[in-house]
């Protein structure tokens, strides 16, 4: 009982303290940039509150599932399909992708120039984005060739029929290295004018490496048995940790390779019911958190985790604040033709590994080793994969259950 109590006494610690914070939330959207120098980092920013707000929905749509999304390629493919926008049109799609405070005229370069740091291939993520549009469209070949020229990536000119799906896919997976199968999971709606997918995947490698893996250990589920699933485990692991008491949860961040970090939200409680830290989430939030997160060696536990996740984003969009936009999306330099969105194609893929490239260092004495805090990911939890010099939110993924996400 003492030993419980000391071990509490010691996580007090880590608390975290949200002063600072609520100062900067009156202050509204320009506080923003001031902790945000570098156009990279501002877009970063913009992508990632972004990509929070999209997460929210999602979750919001279905609070019983598992989810994940990579907010940078989402962001990217619509970024392409701003490319052919009416200027009235961009700035509807801006403020969603929360562009429009940047003041940024090399947008489409600072962006370029991001995507391509983040898919240095030591960070293991890897991110594809591609319009698909109808033949019938007749686009025209300047859209076609600006999005090349700017992102890589040509459009798709759709043919109509069953075999599109196998062509898109095959590309896909190519493009991935067959990382991501079935990018299109089901088949295009008919008469499908233009398509945004984006597709993404991720496997960092941790700085320290877990030394026990594959051990089967209890998941605790809310209002179910729990699950059985693989766990990887080390003493003493370097960690970053904060508590905090107002969302009712521990935060740690584990260090990866190239600058990456995945940070762990996990509720004091065994609940589904994650909606508190999810409506604290914003750029500024986990720049913060980076900042003030304490450093501390830890028994860490976390599964082994592979989450494969596809769905169709259109109907998030409105609750965004796109509804107008999806009325009359007045696509003028991509066709002559009014053009509707049927669907929004996007499939994430992540996946842990114990792998590291160092070793833990010993405890320094066996005293140290019981007095050792505990961090174990065994109950319903969110996760980010963030690139911490940039600030750009790789994934952000909300697991229930480790097992739903297995495969799709
Ligand atoms: C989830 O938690 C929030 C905040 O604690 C609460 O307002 C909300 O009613 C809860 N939702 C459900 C479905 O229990």
């Amino acid at each position: 009982m003492k030993r419980v109590a000391f071990l509490l006494g010691l996580w007090g610690l880590f608390s975290l303290c949200h002063a600072q914070l609520s100062d900067a939330e009156e202050g509204g959207d320009e506080e923003v940039v001031d902790l945000f120098t570098t156009p990279r980092s501002k877009l970063a920013a913009s992508t990632s509150d972004f990509g929070y707000n999209l997460f929210r929905q999602l979750a919001a749509r279905d609070p019983k599932a598992s989810v994940l999304l990579s907010p940078m390629s989402i962001s990217a493919a619509f970024t392409q399909l701003s490319m052919g926008a009416s200027e009235r049109a961009e700035k509807q799609l801006y403020r969603v992708l929360r562009y429009h405070s940047l003041q940024d005229t090399k947008i489409h370069d600072t962006l370029r120039g991001l995507l391509a740091s983040l898919r240095a291939s030591t960070k293991g993520f890897s991110s594809v984005e591609r319009l698909l549009l109808a033949r019938r469209l007749r686009s025209k070949p300047e859209y076609l060739n600006t999005v090349e020229k700017q992102y890589g990536e040509r459009p798709q000119i759709l043919l109509g029929g069953p075999r599109d799906l196998k062509t898109v896919n095959d590309w896909f997976r190519q493009q991935t290295r067959g990382k991501v199968d079935r990018v299109l999971a089901t088949p295009l709606p008919r008469n499908s004018a233009i398509v945004p997918v984006g597709a993404a995947y991720f496997k960092g490698k941790w700085i320290t490496r877990f030394g026990k893996m594959g051990k089967m250990e209890d998941f605790q589920l809310d209002g179910a048995a729990p699950a059985r699933v693989a766990v990887m485990q080390q003493e003493n692991y370097p960690v970053k940790i904060g508590m905090d008491s107002d969302l009712g949860c521990t935060i740690a961040q584990v260090p990866m390779e190239d600058g990456v970090s995945m940070y762990f939200f996990l509720p004091d409680e065994v609940t589904q019911n994650l909606t508190l830290i999810e409506e604290a989430l914003t750029s500024e939030f986990v720049q913060d958190l980076a900042n003030t997160l304490h450093p501390v060696h830890v028994q860490l536990t976390l599964p082994v985790l592979k989450l494969v996740y596809s769905t169709d984003l259109l109907a998030l969009l409105s609750g965004l604040g796109l509804s107008e936009w999806l009325e009359d999306t007045d696509l003028i330099k991509i066709s002559t033709q009014a053009i509707k969105l049927s669907t929004v194609r996007h499939k994430a893929v992540v996946e842990t590994a114990p792998e590291g490239s160092q070793y833990a260092s010993a405890p320094s004495s066996s005293a140290q080793q019981s007095l050792a805090l505990s961090y174990r990911v065994d109950r319903p939890f969110l996760f980010l994969v963030r690139d911490e010099p940039s600030g750009a939110l790789l994934f952000i993924g909300k697991v229930l259950n480790p097992r739903d996400l297995a495969s799709a």
